[in-house]
């Protein structure tokens, strides 16, 4: 079998060692490869993928979006997040669907969080976060609140979703039980009215410069868990932060695998064991 990961830079990923293990598991054999793509040249790339017998692909940064226009289908989870990071070839054609938010979840529950009824804070607004809204309001949580530094952004993410829910309301009348709000990054300390939280995600990329986003101690009162969706050989600035401060803290390495284990078992129909390949990653960090 053929596969890819698609994306700009793309030394970097571990996509390719991820799937080899999973293939392990289950005594396949797979080929899998890493293509640097710029958007320019995504499509041409992905045709000649696709002509050399390519049967399944990831999509990394920055051609999520992009992706979109390569397939026929989109799952519902590709269509919420706009954006694609794992392509299906079924009956002759390209199905996209997104497994970012299902794998963000997976890793939650792995590390012992429980999600129906939780209060989540999101930080960001960017192309991680898109991903993120449709599973967090499918687990129920209480209340997902989503602060950026450019407030415009996570207020028009949350009114798109309003809409969105709105619409699906319509059709399919259903108790929808979260309150989904927005704010500045001064609104993560949350509100009297709202309390404030148990599970804290960074979905923003400040930790890849070293950088933490400039959110109020009070965002910390509950002493939440503290979650950081990049990852690395040392904890990022977020995660010491919130560490130095009481909070337990986990990088999102697990997620990673998560998300992958969720393509495999788009491609293959296998569950992969995700631990053992999460400690051999980790120890390679
Ligand atoms: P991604 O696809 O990783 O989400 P993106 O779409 O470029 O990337 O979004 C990056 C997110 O990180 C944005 O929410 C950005 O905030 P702005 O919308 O205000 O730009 C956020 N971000 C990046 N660096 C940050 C920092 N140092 N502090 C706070 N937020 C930061």
């Amino acid at each position: 079998m053929k596969l890819a990961v698609f994306g700009s830079p793309i030394a970097h990923s571990r996509s390719p060692e991820i799937h080899q293990a999973f293939a392990m598991q289950h005594g396949r054999t797979i080929e899998y490869a890493r293509i640097l793509a710029s958007p320019e040249q995504f499509a041409e790339c992905f045709q000649a993928f696709v002509a050399n017998g390519g049967v399944g692909a990831n999509v990394t940064v920055p051609l999520k979006e992009q992706a979109l226009s390569l397939c026929s289908t989109l799952s519902s989870r590709a269509t919420q997040a706009q954006a694609v990071n794992t392509l299906i070839l079924r009956d002759g054609e390209w199905l996209g669907h997104n497994t970012d938010g299902d794998g963000l979840e997976a890793d939650l529950l792995r590390l012992g969080m429980k999600l129906r009824g939780a209060r989540v804070l999101v930080l960001g607004a960017g192309g991680a976060v898109r991903g993120i809204i449709g599973p967090m309001l499918d687990a129920e949580v209480a209340h997902l609140h989503i602060a950026n530094r450019t407030e415009a952004k996570a207020q028009n993410l949350v009114s798109e979703w309003q809409q969105r829910l709105a619409g699906e309301l319509e059709m399919k009348p259903k108790v929808f039980s979260t309150l989904l709000s927005a704010g500045g990054l001064s609104s993560a300390a949350g509100s009297a009215e709202n309390g404030s939280w148990d599970i804290v995600i960074n979905a923003t990329s400040s930790g890849l410069t070293q950088e933490r986003p400039e959110i109020p101690e009070a965002t910390l009162a509950n002493k939440p868990f503290c979650y950081d969706m990049v990852y690395g050989s040392k904890p990022t600035a977020f995660m010491q932060w919130a560490e130095e401060r009481g909070c337990a803290v986990s990088d999102g390495l697990g997620m990673l695998i998560e998300q992958a284990a969720l393509s495999y078992f788009q491609w293959f129909g296998d569950i992969p064991d995700t631990k053992v390949v999460l400690d051999s990653v980790r120890s390679q960090l």
